[in-house]
């Protein structure tokens, strides 16, 4: 496999401020991968050492195979798109994406040819004499696209482009920039600390916490195998619950959660004694009649709070301090629950990971 972005042991600080702290990863050709992670986790920062705007500490960035130390931002083959799409704002549309190549003394009859086929690439097509106050968010955002795009980078990156966008246009965006990025096969390194959103476009992800890297994987790998507590939490709706493990092997853990005992599969850096155990809130099913799961317990509901596609019931279990969600989709034909009713819930071993505590 070609790598088109690389980084080893990239380090950068402002002041005492540890920004980077040792990230390596390697970015596949012609593939969608985001960087996930809450904000100042250092996303920004990453991108901005691709892109040359600033410089690493220490470590190596190379790009297509080549070593980017004394390479800078406008020699490099990468091209960035923002939040703020800081277009020209008394340029039209057509002006705004020619900028580019204008610059670049390519030849008028080239240049028209290339603006037109990156206007259709984003379906601007009809937009070409509007100026950018005549546009909509997500219209803006498809011209800084093309913008971008029309200078043919090897490497797009996209810092929280969808970021001014209302929801709706955003996930509609978020189609239109896979589509996109599929056709032209350009490299895409997008930042973002919505999950929904790096789910739904990345082959790959990269979760970033405090300067690190947590875990990088395809989108089920980091949804069912998260590497740590933090992934497991920031990634969809989870309940953490504190465990005492009382039996370690290498087929099974053997966990007791308040009253209730169950075995779960093992996991890496787990021993005897405290720790934390994590089940999705989809995963913790919910009956009027007793469960078949590996771990059962009768509960109290109450809480029942409506969203819309699903239904999340708080529930307060038998012989447990902790509360525990689950959720269940609202299709209409489930059974459905209400506060101060008793219940039985459970879930598999399958669905429960376990981490060290702290
Ligand atoms: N030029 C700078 N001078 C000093 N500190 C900086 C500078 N740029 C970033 N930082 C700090 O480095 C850390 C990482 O910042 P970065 O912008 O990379 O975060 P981020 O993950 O992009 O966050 P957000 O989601 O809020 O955009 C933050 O603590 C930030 O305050
Ligand atoms: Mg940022």
């Amino acid at each position: 496999m070609e790598f088109d972005v690389e980084l080893e042991n990239i380090t950068k600080t402002f002041g005492d401020q540890v920004a980077v702290d040792s990230i390596s990863f390697r970015v596949p050709r012609g593939s969608f991968f985001s960087l996930l992670g809450p904000s100042g986790c250092g996303k920004s920062t990453t991108l901005r050492m691709t892109s040359g705007f600033e410089q690493p500490d220490s470590g190596v960035l190379r790009i297509a195979g080549e070593d980017m130390s004394r390479v800078p931002p406008y020699r490099r083959p990468t091209n960035m798109v923002f939040q703020r799409w800081a277009l020209f704002p008394h340029m039209t549309v057509f002006e705004n994406v020619a900028f580019g190549p204008s610059t670049r003394r390519v030849a008028a009859a080239e240049r028209r040819q290339r603006v037109g086929e990156a206007l259709e690439l984003v379906d601007l097509t009809a937009f070409v004499d509007r100026k950018p106050s005549q546009l909509s968010g997500g219209q803006m955002q498809r011209v800084a696209l093309a913008r971008a795009l029309i200078n043919r980078p090897k490497v797009l990156l996209l810092d929280e482009p969808l970021g001014a966008l209302d929801l709706k246009l955003r996930s509609q965006m978020q189609l239109e920039l896979k589509r996109i990025q599929k056709e032209v096969g350009t490299t895409f390194i997008y930042v973002t600390h919505d999950q929904g959103e790096a789910m739904t476009m990345s082959d790959q992800i990269a979760v970033m916490n405090d300067a690190r890297i947590e875990q990088i994987g395809s989108p089920s790998d980091i949804y069912d195998r998260p590497a740590s507590r933090f992934v497991a939490d920031f990634i969809g709706s989870t309940n953490l619950l504190p465990v005492q493990v009382t039996g370690c092997s290498s087929e099974m853990n053997e966990v007791r959660l308040g009253a209730l005992a169950f075995a779960v599969p093992p996991s890496g850096n787990v021993t005897e004694g405290a720790a934390v155990m994590s089940v999705r809130h989809e995963q913790v099913k919910i009956a009027h009649e007793r469960l078949d799961l590996d771990a059962t317990v009768g509960a109290r509901v109450g809480e029942a709070i409506f969203t819309g596609s699903a239904v999340r019931y708080v529930l307060t279990p038998e012989g447990i301090d902790s509360e525990i969600v689950a959720e269940v989709p609202h299709s209409g034909v489930e059974a459905q629950f209400s506060p101060g009713e008793q219940v039985h819930i459970g879930w598999n071993a399958a669905a429960v990971k376990l981490f060290a505590d702290g």
